[in-house]
């Protein structure tokens, strides 16, 4: 990413009345770093969390707070929507989410979000009893319908009254890096608008992903690995974070940022990587709704490792013994029997007879989905060219990985409905 890469980008930061209102501040301070022009907007209870000054500081705009300021001549959230190229709302409380549900335009935020064509970027906050009532989810549930908008979090974790649970704000980088690739500005509108199209319906779901290579050591120096770059398995992550999910992300080693949002693990080897995995899933496999086993995990490890490097000595050859890594997706697809969750998606890299290998792999590991390529289209690259394979249906797709995940994830959500 360039170092202002929303130079020339106007950004409407509307900040609601909650605790985070205090990172909308922090949220405001990494646009305008990035290059960013922000206005500063302000409902009537978010000018109780935090000081107009500050906001107007920072951003070296006027916090516009009022509908009906004389300067916009009755116009306001007409004249801000216009000239703003992303609309971010920071927290967005329970209250702005029904009234965004029912397409309210009884305050300026309001008016905002719903003249608006720009992308739309809601970063719920509020007590995870509220985030769970029946009435928010409700409201989630018509906002993302509605495709508008794209919800960053609420994340698992504390809230400000030490209570835990769905409902704390994402983090200020999470919700500017959602801000930026809405917007387009790394180069990839593609990814915001797909995200916008789907909005949060994996909201509350727990979704666990593995990606990268594994690699095997055999000394301190030298490993066996394999040619998996982890761009799927990340766009996976990624995707799944915008569309509301928390995700844990158990990644070998790879050269590629943490999508925003996601949790991630870092592992070598395929027993460090079962062994993430079994406390990302938890007991009895009860704490993810879904695993993506992107990981190209190694098939075998050397029985020995090397305390020290292994000296070239006189021989001409050498000869490395090998021994079977356990099977990690079958592991859990065994463990998971006939439960419906977590849904369980499985890749098959083949050389030939794709779908033979992609059904018998399905089957063999007792598993919902195996997405399927081969081994010449996929490695490194943007794009793919695969067959999403489920129980007696098959769906070729040739597209960005983003694309794909996003594929996957629309089985995943059917499923988890
Ligand atoms: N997989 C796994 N543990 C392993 C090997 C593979 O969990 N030890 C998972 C991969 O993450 C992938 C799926 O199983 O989702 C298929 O991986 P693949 O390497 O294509 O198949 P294998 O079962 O290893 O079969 P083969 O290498 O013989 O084609």
């Amino acid at each position: 990413m360039s170092e202002r890469p929303l130079a020339g980008r106007t950004v409407a930061l509307c900040v609601a009345g909650g605790i985070a209102a205090y990172k909308a501040v922090v949220v405001a301070r990494l646009l305008v770093q990035a290059g960013a022009r922000v206005l500063p907007l302000m409902t009537a209870s978010g000018a109780r969390f935090v000081g107009k000054i500050t906001l107007s500081g920072v951003c070296g705009e006027g916090v516009v707070d009022d509908m009906w300021d004389p300067k916009f001549a009755g116009e306001a959230h007409v004249a801000i929507a216009d000239r703003a190229d992303a609309v971010a709302i920071v927290p967005c409380t329970a209250d702005l989410l029904a009234r965004l549900a029912q397409g309210r335009a009884d305050d300026l935020v309001a008016a905002l979000a719903l003249v608006a064509r720009t992308p739309l970027i809601l970063a719920p906050a509020m007590h995870p009893r509220m985030w769970a009532h029946p009435a928010t989810r409700r409201n989630v549930a018509i906002v993302a319908a509605d495709g508008r908008a794209t919800l960053v979090g609420p994340v698992h974790g504390e809230v400000a009254n030490g209570d835990v649970g769905f409902g704390r704000m994402s983090e200020p980088e999470a919700i500017f890096a959602a801000i930026v690739e809405a917007i387009g500005a790394i180069g990839v509108q593609a990814i915001g608008v797909e995200a916008i199209g789907r909005g949060a319906d994996l909201a509350g779901k727990h979704v666990v992903v593995s990606a990268g290579p594994t690699v095997e050591d055999l000394d301190p120096v030298r490993f066996l690995g394999n040619r998996s770059t982890g761009k799927m398995g990340f766009a996976v992550a990624a995707a799944a974070a915008a569309r509301g999910a928390r995700v844990t992300l158990v990644t070998g080693p790879v050269s590629l940022p943490t999508p925003a949002g996601v949790e991630r693990v870092d592992v070598r080897g395929a027993l460090e990587m079962g062994a993430a995995l079994d406390r990302a899933l938890g007991d009895q496999l009860a704490d993810a709704d879904a695993l993506v086993m992107a990981a190209a995990v190694s098939d075998w490890r050397p029985r020995e490792r090397s305390p020290h490097k292994t000296k070239k000595g006189a021989e001409g050859t050498l000869t490395l013994e090998l021994v079977k890594n356990p099977d990690l997706l079958a592991g859990v697809g065994a463990r998971r029997g006939e439960r419906a969750r977590p849904v369980l998606v499985g890749f098959a890299v083949e050389t030939d007879d794709l779908l033979g290998y992609a059904r018998r792999k399905r089957a063999e590991k007792k598993v919902d989905l195996v997405v399927g390529n081969l081994a010449a289209h996929g490695f490194g690259g943007d794009d793919d060219e695969v067959v999403i394979v489920g129980d007696g249906t098959e769906r070729p797709l040739r597209a960005s990985k983003r694309a794909i995940a996003d594929a996957i994830l629309d089985e995943i959500a059917a499923r988890l409905a």
